[in-house]
């Protein structure tokens, strides 16, 4: 008998008995009645598999390659704000985490932890950098200058944020992010000794923003930049017409846009439309294995995991990272044999299709 965490769902739910009320509902929570936060999750299960047989699966990899370079597997781990909340050490963990499972982690502009201190704390691993564009465009720039110059491999500007969407947990438990827990790499950014309160970093961010501020970020950046949370064949298109090397489809983990589109019913369309000219990721709701599996029979090159990295930082440290990563990997690759596939990049289309009752 296995006593320990063996699914996701495990780790989730030691997690819910280990952390505090307020920074619980601020990581599980979604916006306005979570209608997207729960779609998410159930939205994978709206497809089913078609597996093939006697293809010899004798040996099986999820082993790939993520931006060029290889990786365990096909799964990273996406930005989340203010992982000390989880962790004492926060990011720092996560990213130990992430190395020794052999694959990459993207670290938040509202991280605890500053990009060179990141990228110390684990040298050997694989580090993107989420950023948020400020008004002052010298911000912005400083943020990015950092990530690049700590050896992050590409930037995931968020566009489906801010503004904040309404998270209803939050306002009920008079939940705010505690700014004691500091933002240094955003501090630093904006040249100031004090940290600043989460009102005043929000009340900083461009809410103004265009394509032709992703154009130029992509443009004044030496690293690939992607555009991170959209949902539309249409947003895509224009991504790439504006210099994105990539994309991410993603509703931020359902804590935005209340009902907007799940990712695994967006994903289809974002795929067709690139149709394999630039790198296609996708997060929201992967939980297993076989969630991995359909993304990337639809059309994604690899999915990221937020809040299940996170169950297993809450739980322990770089080590529950490491074995809520390991899981996953060893989920996928029992669906990769089972489905007939020795490796990830062997999944087509032909391996899915809509479940009869999300048809109806
Ligand atoms: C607590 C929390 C904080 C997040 N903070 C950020 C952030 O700072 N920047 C960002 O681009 N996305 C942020 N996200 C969204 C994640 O990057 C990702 O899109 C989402 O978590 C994926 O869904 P999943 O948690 O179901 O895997 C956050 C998500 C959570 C749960």
């Amino acid at each position: 008998m296995e006593d320990g965490p063996i699914n996701v769902a495990d780790f989730e739910r030691l997690a819910a008995e280990m952390l505090e009320r307020g920074p619980l509902d601020y990581f599980a929570g979604g916006a306005g009645d979570e209608v997207t936060l729960r779609e998410n999750v159930s939205a994978w299960g709206h497809w089913r598999l078609r597996p093939r047989v006697l293809t010899d699966v004798h040996q099986v990899s999820a082993a790939t390659e993520v931006l060029g370079k290889p990786a365990s597997m096909p799964i990273l781990v996406a930005p989340v704000a203010y992982q000390r909340m989880a962790h004492p050490e926060g990011e720092a963990e996560m990213a130990a985490g992430a190395a020794a499972a052999g694959t990459a982690m993207c670290l938040s502009t509202l991280s605890n932890t500053r990009p060179s201190d990141l990228a110390a704390a684990a040298p050997r691993g694989r580090h993107l950098f989420q950023l948020y564009a400020f008004k002052d465009p010298g911000v912005t720039r400083a943020l990015m200058d950092e990530a690049v110059d700590s050896g992050f491999e590409a930037i995931l500007v968020t566009v489906d944020a801010p503004p904040g969407g309404n998270r209803e947990r939050d306002r009920r438990n008079g939940f705010t992010l505690p700014s004691e827990l500091g933002t240094p790499g955003l501090t630093a950014a904006t040249g100031g000794e004090q940290e600043l309160s989460i009102e005043e970093i929000f009340a900083r961010m461009n809410h103004a923003l265009t394509w032709a501020d992703v154009a130029d970020l992509a443009f004044e950046c030496s690293v690939p930049v992607f555009v991170k949370g959209l949902l539309t064949a249409e947003d895509a298109e224009l991504a790439l017409d504006h210099g994105a090397a990539g994309v991410v489809v993603s509703n931020h983990g359902g804590r935005q846009l209340d009902r907007a589109l799940a990712t695994a019913e967006a994903l289809p369309e974002v795929a067709d439309a690139l149709d394999g000219r630039a790198t296609l990721l996708v997060d929201g709701g992967i939980r297993r294995g076989v969630d991995v599996a359909t993304a990337l029979a639809l059309g994604a090159d690899a999915v990221l995991v937020g809040r299940p990295a996170l169950w297993g930082l809450a739980c322990a440290g770089r080590e529950g990272v490491a074995a809520v990563l390991g899981l996953l990997r060893e989920e996928l690759e029992l669906a990769l044999a089972l489905l007939g596939c020795t490796s990830p990049a062997e999944l087509t289309r032909a391996h899915v299709r809509r479940a009869p009752a999300a048809t109806a």
